[in-house]
């Protein structure tokens, strides 16, 4: 596929897409969304690629949904503008849910659907002084498609307040409150990302994928709920052969084949 808002490289086993819309701040539009969430289904079944890091080009990571095109939505009919947000929630479900890790990597702001994306990624790293804030309700809308992943990361206490006010924060408390994992100066942005890829390169690449899925499964819910389910799910990775390799590899004193 022919990329307009997008910049996609394959480093290795890494894949870097790049929002890559700077003149709108990345701001993602109906093009945008299709794009970026195809590319994402697209990877999981590209074998080399095991970590999948999202920026932004230009000075920000993403201004959020494009508010010319939300505007829009007014003229469509009740279909077409539930067909445009079912669009949007199925592209954060994309990055939620992909069997390859997604790290982010958020500068300049994060805002609105933007801090959504954040969000939805399994290891945000945010340079200090990024903005982020959950904007909506300033504009007289909803953070509501973004909100399970982002109560999800944030919990209900800190949405109460960021929801409602629609406040901007800096990267400080946006660790504090754990929509990101580390908030370092800009110059070590770059580092401080890889060393997050290299950790999830020694990670089984099915084994992540298989604890994707497990903290999906499990998160919220009763453990007598869920105690079948994760005992089925052991059962099965320990006899399976990447879980017999990293086992014997540990044994024997050395590093499993998935280890570069
Ligand atoms: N949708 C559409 N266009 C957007 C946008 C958005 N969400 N965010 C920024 N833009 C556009 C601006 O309108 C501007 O266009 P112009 O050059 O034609 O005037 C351009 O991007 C640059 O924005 P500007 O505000 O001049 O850049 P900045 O670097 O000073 O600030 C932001 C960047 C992201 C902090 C600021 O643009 C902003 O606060 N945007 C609103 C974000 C928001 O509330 N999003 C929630 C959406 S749900």
């Amino acid at each position: 596929m022919d990329l307009e808002r997008l910049e996609v490289q394959f480093d290795g086993p890494v894949a870097r897409i790049w929002l890559n819309r700077p003149q709108s701040r990345n701001a993602f539009d109906g093009l945008m969304v299709t794009e970026l969430r195809k590319t994402l289904f697209d990877l999981r079944t590209v074998d080399g690629v095991r970590v999948v890091v999202l920026g932004g080009r230009g000075p920000s990571f993403c201004a959020g949904a494009d508010l010319q095109w939300m505007r829009a939505t007014a003229s469509f009919s009740l279909e077409e503008n539930l067909r445009e947000a079912q669009a949007l929630a199925d592209l954060f479900f994309t990055v939620y849910e992909s069997p390859k890790p997604v790290v982010a990597r958020v500068h300049g702001a994060a805002l609105g659907g933007g801090a959504g994306l954040v969000a939805a990624c399994d290891i945000p790293v945010a340079a200090l002084g990024t903005q982020f804030g959950f904007t909506e309700v300033r504009l007289g809308i909803l953070p509501a498609v973004i909100s399970p992943y982002v109560i999800a990361k944030i919990g209900e206490s800190s949405a109460r307040e960021l929801f409602l006010t629609g406040e901007r924060f800096e990267s400080v408390r946006a660790q504090e409150i754990g929509l990101v994992r580390a908030a370092v100066p800009e110059a070590d942005l770059d580092a401080a990302v890889e060393g997050r890829v290299q950790e999830l390169l020694k990670a089984g690449p099915r084994a992540i994928a298989e604890a994707k899925a497990l903290i999906r499964e499990v998160a919220f819910r009763r453990v007598e709920d869920v105690q079948r389910y994760t005992v089925e799910r052991i059962a099965e990775v320990r006899a399976s052969p990447e879980g017999q390799e990293g086992m014997r590899a540990f044994l024997e004193k050395r590093k499993p084949y998935w280890v570069p």
